[in-house]
């Protein structure tokens, strides 16, 4: 890779914009102060895109985003396009990066700040401290898998389809993913499926504990069913490190995760592919958050999930571990200082915008950096 770091931001819609907004002044923030060389881009994604071009992403852009070194999205939807087709639907952009440049690895933390400890719905001892990582496969499953549709069965009754499945090389992948992360952390993987009643669970179970005893037999391996799973997250959500899990089951275990940490506007996310010959690797960051389009153009939007994505970019796809350190600090600081946005407000804090939510975190970052 060279030294400029190629973005390419995707805003989108709802309060995409409005998030991203502050992902720039980090990225002018780390341009001028710490003399990092970003060559930024930015395109339509979602419904926006949808009213330019008739489609949720263009050709152009999926080309764009394979030659980024990270791609940075804000979100996409709204009910403005309900009506749509489900191939021009907004979540179709989405669908199409994550399939088009291979993302079959989403890593979605659930972290819970210090500072917000009571603003989760558990019981504070619950989830204080609590830090657990969800990869999540995203290319694969019933989100992709053929047949797929709704046909008319001509007795006044339609059918719905959609797929399951999984071949070994994408389980596998995506569990050496878990299996890698958890080696850095405390070393336990939870593999999540319903092996009970799926053949394709099976299959999961069966592809994770033969990789386990190939290559990662010093970490410790669980095999949880995914309704025991989704039970124990609230239970004791603390019993869990990492948790590999498909594309389905991820997309439901990770929203419960995330309501534990008091606010789907602090979580980030990374999709990761494959590091090719060249050492390039396709990487999208994206908030896990949706596009709220009841709040956006306010400047309500919390941008600190966004902000924390970006942070994962400088992790993953920059190598630049101690910036992110950095990026995460500074955040963790103006949520000391009692600074909040309205969705993580609590009595006697100071209720700030967007914009100044993104203006505290860079001014935390300069007194982070003069400190030192
Ligand atoms: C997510 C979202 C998406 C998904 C939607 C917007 C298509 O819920 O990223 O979790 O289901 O994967
Ligand atoms: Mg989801």
């Amino acid at each position: 890779m060279s030294d400029v770091k190629k973005i390419l931001l995707l805003p989108g819609d709802g309060i995409g914009p409005e998030v991203m907004a502050e992902v720039k002044h980090l990225i002018d923030w780390f341009s001028s102060n710490r003399g990092l060389a970003f060559e930024v881009e930015e395109e339509l994604v979602g419904g926006c895109c949808y009213d330019v071009h008739g489609v949720a992403v263009t050709d152009e852009t999926i080309e764009k985003a394979k030659k980024a070194d990270a791609v940075i999205l804000g979100a996409v939807g709204g009910p403005k396009w309900a009506g749509v087709e489900y191939e021009n639907r907004p979540e179709a952009g989405l669908l199409r990066l994550r399939k088009d440049l291979e993302l079959f690895a989403n890593l979605r933390p659930a972290i819970c700040f210090e500072a917000l400890t009571d603003a989760s719905s558990l019981k504070p001892e619950l989830v204080a401290g609590l830090d657990i990582m969800i990869v999540r496969e995203l290319t694969g499953g019933i989100y992709f898998g053929e047949p797929r549709g709704i046909t008319d069965l001509g007795n006044g009754e339609r059918r719905g389809i959609n797929t399951q499945v999984y071949d070994t090389h994408e389980i596998v992948r995506v569990a050496k993913v878990a299996f890698d992360l958890a080696e850095k952390r405390s070393g336990k993987v939870t593999s999540s499926e319903k092996s009970n009643v799926m053949e394709a669970g099976l299959l999961w179970r069966e592809e994770v504990e033969k990789l386990h005893k190939e290559k990662y037999s010093h970490l410790e391996l669980e095999h949880m069913l995914a309704d025991a799973c989704a039970m124990q997250l609230v239970r004791r959500p603390k019993q869990f490190d990492v948790i590999v899990t498909d594309n389905l089951f991820g997309d439901m275990l990770s929203d419960e995760a995330s309501m534990l940490t008091g606010s789907l506007g602090m979580l980030p996310s990374a999709s990761l592919g494959e590091r090719d010959a060249s050492g390039h690797q396709c990487a999208m960051y994206e908030p896990v958050h949706g596009s709220a389009p009841d709040i956006a153009g306010q400047g309500l939007a919390n941008p600190i999930a966004t902000i924390l994505s970006f942070a994962m970019a400088l992790r993953y796809s920059f190598d630049m571990g101690a910036e992110a350190d950095l990026v995460e600090e500074a955040v963790k600081g103006v949520l000391d200082q009692g600074l909040r946005t309205a969705d993580i407000m609590q009595p006697g804090k100071e209720k700030l915008s967007t914009r100044e939510m993104g203006a505290a975190i860079t001014r935390e970052l300069d007194k982070l950096t003069t400190k030192t």
